[in-house]
């Protein structure tokens, strides 16, 4: 059998607040595969985005475990998470976070500022990445000087650059419109086809259905689990 690239074992994520705790995640059990294309799905605050920035890497459990392709990560330090989700994860924001000073070429060389040597390397495979996502005639541009859906490709060739096993995206489509949004997921799709496993929150039925399989959280705790 394969190693999973995303294995849960009752995840639990606990926010103390004042006077009180959130249980955000409530023992949730999930194998994601290599390759899968997935929804998350569910109703606002029921720790969607939670779980995402747990799976990457971007916030810490409180009980339970979590094995990245078969590595336990549940309690490595800030620094090591720091080091596998440069190296391993690509992360697409609902709000793009993208540098607002810093071109379209430059903020995709970004993610290999850390690790990778050589500042033509960085340049070429930018470059690559931006043309990928179709944007290699936009690399000069600014961010406000381009659409919401160009903004998104951008953090989309971001999050390719250093050539992620997963990719992660919390509401990709969340700002955009309709049509701009269906061309993200189609983007995405295109991924999940040459092998990357993508997964991505959404609010949208259709862009559920569109994908393989979807889950459904409700109170922190996963409601479905459906493929097909
Ligand atoms: N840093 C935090 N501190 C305290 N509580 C938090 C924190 N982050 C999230 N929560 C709480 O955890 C619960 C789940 O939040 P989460 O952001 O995962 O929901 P969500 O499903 O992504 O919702 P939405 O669809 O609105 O984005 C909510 O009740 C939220 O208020
Ligand atoms: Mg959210």
């Amino acid at each position: 059998m394969t190693v999973p690239v995303i294995r849960f074992e009752g995840v639990t994520r606990i926010y103390p607040m004042e006077g009180e705790t959130v249980e955000a995640l409530r023992g949730i059990d999930l194998e994601i595969q290599r390759g899968e294309f997935m929804a998350i799905m569910g109703p606002s605050g029921s720790g969607k985005s939670t779980m995402m920035h747990i799976a990457g890497l971007l916030d810490t459990l409180t009980q339970g475990s979590y094995e990245l392709e078969g590595e336990d990560v549940s309690s490595l330090s800030k620094n090591q998470r720091a080091d596998i989700r440069n190296r391993r994860i690509g992360f697409i924001f609902q709000s793009f976070n993208l540098l607002a000073r810093c071109s379209a070429l430059e903020n995709v060389e970004l993610p290999m500022l850390y690790h990778r040597p050589g500042v033509m390397d960085r340049r070429e495979r930018a470059m690559a990445a931006l043309e990928a996502v179709g944007m290699a005639d936009r690399a000069h541009h600014l961010p406000r000087q381009l659409s919401g859906g160009q903004q998104q490709r951008m953090a989309v060739a971001r999050a390719l650059v250093n050539r992620p096993a997963l990719i992660l995206a919390d509401e990709p489509t969340g700002n955009l419109d309709t049509r701009t949004g269906r061309e993200i997921i189609k983007l995405l799709g295109s991924l999940h086809e040459q092998g990357i496993t993508v997964v991505l929150v959404t609010h949208d039925p259709e862009i559920g259905r569109s994908v393989r399989r979807r889950i459904v959280l409700r109170d922190g705790l996963m409601e479905t689990d459906e493929v097909g």
